[in-house]
């Protein structure tokens, strides 16, 4: 039978990324409308998104206002902008996507227009003109009736609206958007607000990340983690002077919570205090509800079929940026709006850069390739790495590093329980790591471990893919990779045959009271199994008529 070889084509590809299709993609009503950034029917629901927010005014004091800033749109060169992306913060209180937004919580109630309101949304006003260019708006009514604020405004009463409420009581913002055109309107409003709002500033880069995590310190488990490391660090890595290591001084001169944050709270008088209101938040979207599981696992459905597909499709010869489109498609086919990162796919000597992002290399038989990707479904990311070699085959040495890597990471899942920390999991990936490195002979000792292994085993994930949460002991709810790696550069002291040696396995764990769930089981991880999928067609492959 002779069909035409396009359709055949389209047809193959379709069957062979069989993937669902996204959910809730109706065409009636504006619910379900998909010309402007709104994500339509299938979302974290108006209830959720409100139960977040009464949680948040809850935990607040009665005379604060919380103001919760949209990310700015950013430059990407001339007159095109990268691709807009919602602030968590602000997706995760309310669900909205659409630049130039502001959240105003009030624990406390204000009257607006006769009416007792605790939350205020401040939106941009509809515009068709402009909406024929860019998209829908939601808009203040549409706002209301979509996402259940109690009030959306538009930005005309914003000032009128604000004002009031940053003179009677104590501002928390969060956070401030940095790179705004002071003649847009956004632009202006938030420097209206940041001319009323005395800020402090924290120095730029490692130092002010330091200050930051040092301000979030609010109880007594926290304070005794953060001065371990904090003395830790002092020394060669820490800051030498400046504002940054006066704190990093006071914290550890303090000797327990309450000193540390009496000289916080005076050191911060008359500064907005935005560091309780990130406590909060940090404390909320680490533990995930049971919506926000469906989504985020979509999200790793999505990946794990991408790895699939990645894996049939891999072979010498191909691009990585190649097997990074079989990726991206998968995740789009599966409803993903967006890559939750830059998806990472790095062969032979870029399998042992720990971010590489450029995906151009012509990938060689002999090497490894390391595919760290993960979809965002709904806002949720996922964070999913494997492992393969380009020709279908590990070689021995290869063999060897990952199966050092694979029990690795099986120790660590096996410690990911409540109660316990991120601690427990690097101890126990880091033990099985340097037994099966010295095993080999490649180092001598434990303490030379670092060389390969040279990052963290794991992080809490969500909204962000390095999410936000408290750093305490795991609860039920918790979602975070387990993520053992060794990396061997050419030209490292070791026999050759271990250069270019870059494993990293990388799963998404929930944290349960009867143990930890492999949210990614789906994406194939043994030497057996790699190998069997890699040796089936891919649609690569297939699409180019091969
Ligand atoms: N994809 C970044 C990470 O694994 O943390
Ligand atoms: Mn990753
Ligand atoms: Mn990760």
């Amino acid at each position: 039978m002779i069909v035409d070889i396009r359709s055949a084509l389209i047809a193959s590809l379709a069957l062979v990324l069989a993937v669902a299709p996204a959910n809730g993609q109706g065409t009636d009503g504006r619910a379900s409308d998909d010309s402007g950034p709104f994500y339509g029917e299938d979302r974290p629901s108006p209830e959720f998104h409100r139960g977040r927010r009464q949680a948040v005014l809850e935990a607040l004091p009665e005379d604060a206002v919380a103001i919760v800033l949209a990310s700015p749109e950013r430059a990407r060169s001339n007159d095109v902008d990268y691709e807009y992306h919602p602030s968590s913060d602000l997706y995760y209180l309310t669900g909205m996507t659409e630049p130039s937004t502001i959240l105003l919580l009030v624990p406390g109630g204000t009257e607006v227009g006769g009416k007792t309101v605790q939350e205020i949304l401040v939106v941009r006003a509809r515009d068709p003109a402009t909406e024929a260019w860019t998209g829908r708006r939601l808009g203040a009514e549409g706002a209301m009736r979509e996402l259940g604020v109690q009030l959306a405004v538009e930005p005309e009463r914003f000032e009128e609206i604000a004002g009031p409420l940053i003179e009677t009581r104590r501002p928390y913002v969060l956070p401030w958007p940095a790179g705004l055109d002071p003649g847009s309107e956004y632009g202006a409003q938030v420097a209206w607000l940041k001319e009323r709002i005395p800020t402090f500033e924290p120095e730029p880069g490692r130092a002010g990340a330091l200050q930051r995590g040092l301000l979030r310190v609010n109880d007594a488990a926290a304070y005794d983690r953060a001065r371990g490391m904090v003395e830790r660090m002092a020394g060669a890595a820490g800051p030498a002077d400046g504002e940054a290591a006066r704190m990093a001084r006071a914290f550890v001169e303090a000797g327990s919570v309450d000193a540390w944050l009496a000289w916080r709270d005076s050191a911060m008088a008359g500064f907005a205090n935005s560091t309780d209101l990130e406590s909060v938040l940090s404390d909320l979207r680490e533990v995930k509800t049971e919506e926000e599981l469906r989504f985020l696992q979509a999200a790793i459905d999505a990946t794990a079929a991408a790895h699939r597909q990645a894996l049939r499709s891999i072979e010498p010869g191909m691009r990585e940026y190649e097997v990074e489109a079989v990726i991206e498609y998968v995740f789009h086919r599966a409803g993903a709006e967006h890559t939750g990162f830059p998806s990472i796919v790095g062969s032979g000597e870029n399998s042992t850069i720990l971010h590489y992002e450029s995906n151009r290399r012509r990938m060689e038989d002999g090497d490894l390739v390391v595919m760290d990707i993960g979809a965002e479904y709904r806002g949720y990311s996922a964070d999913v790495t494997r492992t393969a070699p380009v020709n279908g085959r590990f070689s021995e040495p290869q063999r060897q590093i990952y199966e050092i890597v694979l029990a690795a990471q099986e120790a660590a899942i096996a410690a990911a329980t409540p109660g316990a920390g991120f601690r427990d999991l690097n101890e126990a990936a880091s033990t099985v790591l340097a037994e099966g490195l010295e095993r080999l002979g490649i180092i001598g000792s434990s303490s030379e471990l670092r060389r390969y292994f040279p990052h963290g085993v794991s992080h809490y994930l969500g909204l962000d893919v390095h999410d936000v949460g408290t750093y305490g002991p795991f609860r039920p709810g918790d979602v975070v990779t387990v993520e053992p790696g060794i990396y061997i550069r050419p030209g490292e002291g070791v026999d050759e045959r271990w250069w270019n040696v870059g494993v990293r396995i990388e799963d998404d764990i929930l944290i349960t009271p009867h143990g930890p769930v492999v949210l990614s089981a789906e994406a194939p991880k043994t030497v057996a199994e790699i190998e069997a999928l890699m040796a089936e067609p891919g649609p690569a492959s297939l699409a180019a008529g091969e």
